[in-house]
């Protein structure tokens, strides 16, 4: 493994932090060696200070390999259930009675948190009413696999078994360690590429923000400038989910807080 110096460290910290906000401190220096060596090795470069003058020189493909390396993707079907229960006792009901609804899970990853929430939606809602759900994040490798709809079968135990009956395939033969979420369900979910450093370029507003296990990336400036960014894009009491243990009090005084991660836009 090539050595990674402090320099080329705060080089690599402070270009990321240029291109997504993204703030890492010395306890990521072994993370950020692992995770790009390899990608040296490969390009035959002499080492990290090789790397970062191709990053810094703007070749827009290596930048893009180089924020896929570097994001943390962890996700998986169900994520912190509170905010599923909480979605089916307030806000579905509230749907109900919405003609058209939007939905965006921001960071997304690969997409098991879009798809998590679109099940329920399909469950009470059902599929032939309008409602759409957004999915981006700055890392184009989820974004593809989000795409596809198709997961390792162990995804399936965070699943409730009606849900999977009706909306999710199992593969068989050479393709059962997969499953794929059914098209009438892929056909309400998109992802796109979107970085949350900036304000996202929708005409319509959204009814529901999910932005769950990214802001513990950013600095605490930016948290807030993100969140207040983000509240501009919900509609009059919008709701806006944030993972469990990143608590948003105090960023805007528009949210009220109704149990922890789980916030309301006051309407004025
Ligand atoms: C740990 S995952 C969280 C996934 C999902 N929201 C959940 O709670 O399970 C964090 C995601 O944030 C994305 N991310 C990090 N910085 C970002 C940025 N500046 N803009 C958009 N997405 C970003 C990463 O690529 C990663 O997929």
């Amino acid at each position: 493994m090539r050595p990674l110096d402090d320099r080329e460290f705060e080089g690599i910290c402070s270009w990321l932090y240029d291109e997504s906000g993204i703030y890492m401190n010395e306890s990521k220096k072994m993370l950020v060696s692992g995770r790009l060596n390899k990608r040296i090795n490969q390009l035959g470069l002499n080492g990290f200070g090789e790397y970062l003058k191709i990053l810094k020189s703007k070749d827009d493909e290596e930048v893009q390999i180089a924020i896929n390396l570097l994001t943390t993707n962890e996700t998986f079907f169900f994520r912190e259930e509170k905010h599923f229960e909480f979605f089916e006792k307030h806000i579905i009901p509230e749907f109900l009675t919405n003609p058209s609804i939007k939905v965006w899970s921001a960071a997304s990853s690969t997409g098991e948190e879009a798809y998590s929430f679109s099940l329920l939606m399909a469950k009470h809602l059902g599929v032939l009413k309008d409602w759409k759900i957004l999915g981006t994040d700055i890392n184009t490798d989820v974004l593809k696999r989000a795409r596809s709809g198709i997961y390792p079968i162990e995804g399936i135990k965070h699943i409730d078994e009606s849900l999977l009956k009706a909306f999710c395939l199992k593969g068989k033969n050479k393709d059962q360690e997969i499953f794929r979420i059914d098209d009438q369900i892929r056909n309400k979910v998109s992802f796109t590429k979107h970085n949350l450093i900036n304000v996202l370029p929708t005409k319509s507003n959204f009814d529901l923000i999910i932005l769950r296990n990214v802001l513990i990336y950013f600095e605490l400036e930016d948290k807030q400038k993100i969140v207040q960014n983000m509240i501009q894009k919900l509609k009059p009491n919008g709701w806006f989910l944030v993972g469990h243990s990143e608590s948003i009090n105090g960023y805007s005084d528009q949210l009220k807080q109704y149990q922890p991660g789980c916030y309301r836009l006051e309407s004025s």
